[in-house]
């Protein structure tokens, strides 16, 4: 499984594994994949900084990626006070009495309060594209648009090429046209922030309409080495998987040590009808584990979702007393559809082995069928 990416990142295998946990990125990079850490959870650049030390330390010399949120077109400037006076008192009345309907235990007394992510405010993407160019990333991913043309400038000076995602082919052509390196084409079915058209048309949809002119990876619905096999033969040149390693016994992110966690619960019982496109996690469409929290947003009752970043910062106290929580039946979580095939906890290296010797297999199989 080599392709002009795996070559150009000098990793074993074409698979990109985005994820919010430094031990599953780190564990994706030493199994011969290309790890990469989701930054918007770090509000204190110095956390980030001890993390990035942590991946350099851990990842035995192999190569790994952080993602930014750098959103085209969001409020790119406030603190959390001033974005918190946006938020009007009938959309927190609702998240109130809906916490309380759910029976979703408050916070304790010692508890930190979440104040949102701001990691999608463009001041604080900045400082983790700083931060991180002071350690060693071989990527850095963005997504909700090209970064601004200065961030990628920088991360060229330094020689890390940038990727971006992309739901449809306009996205994936601006991308190019303002410097990106890699366009990921993401497809509806994705886990995360997501547009309107399946992986299946989309992919060679963006590889066509790139040409030469980038590199594709193929993201949205993947969790088999068969589907790795079907995103090259449509023109990818790599993988990008997101929903598939939460399932994974190094995925620890918001719960105990020992046993899944209640989030991992929900996933290993979900099928995949059991998500949902919704603004309610960020105020753009992200698809979404359908559970209680969910539903009680599609009610009629239930306000509009606010724009981003307000949405955040109205459910991030929610989401953290949800996290705190342990009912699978309420969880706030992105998940792609892929979720239906996510039914153990295993750790990282197996499942990449697995993926390919699955993708060999099928390789096999195409070519005694020519
Ligand atoms: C829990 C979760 C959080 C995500 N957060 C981000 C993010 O912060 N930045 C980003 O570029 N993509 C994010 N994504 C999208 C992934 O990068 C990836 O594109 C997507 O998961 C691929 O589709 P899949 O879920 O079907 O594998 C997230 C996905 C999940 C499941």
């Amino acid at each position: 499984m080599q392709t002009d990416l795996s070559k150009k990142f000098g990793i074993d295998y074409p698979i990109f594994g985005f994820t919010p946990s430094e031990h599953v990125a780190a564990a994706i990079s030493r199994a011969g994949g290309l790890g990469v850490l989701g930054c918007v959870r770090f509000n204190d650049p110095d956390e980030l900084d001890a993390t990035l030390t942590w991946m350099d330390d851990n990842t035995d010399g192999k190569p790994y990626g952080v993602d930014i949120v750098m959103p085209a077109k969001v409020p790119t400037e406030g603190s959390a006070v001033d974005l918190d006076k946006l938020i009007p008192a009938e959309h927190r009345a609702f998240v109130d009495r809906t916490l309380t309907e759910l029976g979703v235990p408050p916070l304790g007394d010692d508890a930190e309060h979440a104040t949102g992510v701001l990691g999608w405010l463009h001041s604080v993407a900045r400082s983790h594209v700083d931060v991180a160019l002071a350690h060693r990333p071989a990527l850095i991913a963005n997504a909700l648009g090209s970064p601004p043309k200065d961030v990628i400038d920088l991360a060229h000076e330094h020689g890390v090429p940038v990727a971006a995602l992309a739901g449809a082919v306009d996205h994936a052509k601006r991308h190019v046209e303002n410097g990106v390196d890699i366009v990921i084409a993401q497809g509806y079915e994705a886990g995360g922030h997501t547009g309107e058209i399946a992986s299946m048309v989309l992919w060679p949809e963006i590889v066509d309409a790139l040409g030469d002119s980038a590199s594709v990876l193929a993201a949205g619905g993947i969790g088999s080495g068969r589907q790795i096999a079907a995103a090259l033969a449509l023109g990818a040149s790599g993988v990008w998987m997101g929903s598939y390693w939460l399932t994974t016994s190094e995925y620890k992110l918001g719960g105990a040590d020992k046993g899944p966690t209640a989030i991992q619960r929900a996933l290993l019982a979900a099928t995949s009808a059991d998500t949902v496109r919704s603004r309610i996690y960020s105020g753009k469409p992200a698809r979404l584990l359908k559970t209680k929290w969910t539903d009680a947003w599609a009610k009629p009752d239930a306000p509009a979702p606010l724009p981003m970043p307000l949405q955040n910062i109205l459910v991030s106290e929610a989401h953290q007393r949800i996290s705190a929580g342990s009912d699978p039946e309420v969880v706030a979580m992105p998940a792609g559809q892929i979720v239906g095939r996510m039914n153990e906890i295993r750790p990282v290296a197996e499942i990449i082995a697995e993926l390919v010797a699955e993708y060999d297999r099928t390789v096999d199989r195409l070519d005694a069928a020519r």
